[in-house]
């Protein structure tokens, strides 16, 4: 039996209380979907209380420790080492679109480090939680990242460009090589879950471009502590500075490394 921490359960219940209120909010965003204004505005009031919820349930718990919100960004607190790292709602899009694929991520950073995180999914009531040096949990049981050894047998997860963000041509030159040696490419929506999914060893790697502190910290925390490994797109360890982020199985991060960075050079535009 998995034991939680206080640190873990003041995270799990902050996530918990502000799960209800997106729950109740999905339920209304799914009747949204035909009107003709649309859920847009619905949805960013319900994100922004969820943050508030988030907010309040961890600074009443641990009230000098510092913030970096999504939404409400950087607020200093009074104790210099420690800050919470928060997206209220991971998979906004999904949410927006009635798909029942998002979930809060609650990071927690010591002295620059990150060292306790918290991945909660709603609908399928699946809480992914993970202290440094004590391993990552699904609800009670311990996570193990996959065993494959074979990129051919693998599923990697994505994050596609979308709007103005992202660079397509690099982006494209990355998924061209990763689509075709493995089984298969998915972009389900929501990069803290495509984390915790290699994690639990469902997806067997990830990689994106330009995600966020928020997106990243408590999913890197996940990956690491199920046996994963986790680098930049250059094999350093920037990925909370980039935002360029590649995980997989202990056995995969290298043999995927080598074909992104080699893609990522042949698809270089000559000087
Ligand atoms: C987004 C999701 C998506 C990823 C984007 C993120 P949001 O976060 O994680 O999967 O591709 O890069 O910005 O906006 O839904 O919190
Ligand atoms: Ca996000
Ligand atoms: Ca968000």
């Amino acid at each position: 039996m998995a034991v939680r921490s206080p640190v873990i359960n003041v995270m799990a219940n902050a996530a918990l209380k502000a799960a209800r209120g997106l729950i109740r909010d999905f339920g209304e965003v799914e009747q949204l979907q035909v009107s003709i204004k649309g859920p847009g505005e619905f949805v960013s009031t319900a994100d922004l209380k969820a943050e508030r919820t988030l907010k309040n349930e961890l600074t009443r718990a641990r009230p000098g420790y510092g913030l970096l919100f999504e939404e409400g960004g950087e607020v200093a607190g009074t104790d210099s080492h420690h800050r919470w790292i928060v997206d209220p709602l991971d998979g906004t899009t999904n949410f927006l679109h009635g798909i029942p694929h998002f979930a809060i991520s609650i990071g927690l950073e010591r002295d620059g480090e990150i060292v306790a995180g918290v991945i909660y999914e709603p609908t399928r009531d699946e809480m992914y939680w993970a202290e440094k040096g004590a391993g990552a949990y699904l609800n009670d049981r311990r996570l193990r990242v996959s065993a494959r050894r074979q990129l051919g047998e693998a599923v990697i997860g994505t994050g596609l460009p979308f709007r103005e963000r992202g660079n397509p041509p690099v982006y494209l030159a990355s998924l061209a090589a990763v689509m075709t040696a493995t089984s298969g490419v998915r972009r389900f929506g929501a990069a803290a879950l495509d984390l915790a999914y290699v994690a639990a060893g469902r997806l067997d790697g990830f990689w994106e471009f330009g995600l966020f502190p928020w997106d990243l910290a408590a999913g890197l925390l996940l990956v690491r502590e199920a046996g994963g490994f986790v680098s930049d797109l250059a094999g350093g360890q920037t990925m909370m500075q980039s935002g360029d982020v590649l995980v997989a199985n202990d056995r995969l991060h290298l043999p995927l490394a080598a074909l992104i960075r080699q893609a990522l050079r042949d698809g270089r535009p000559a000087a």
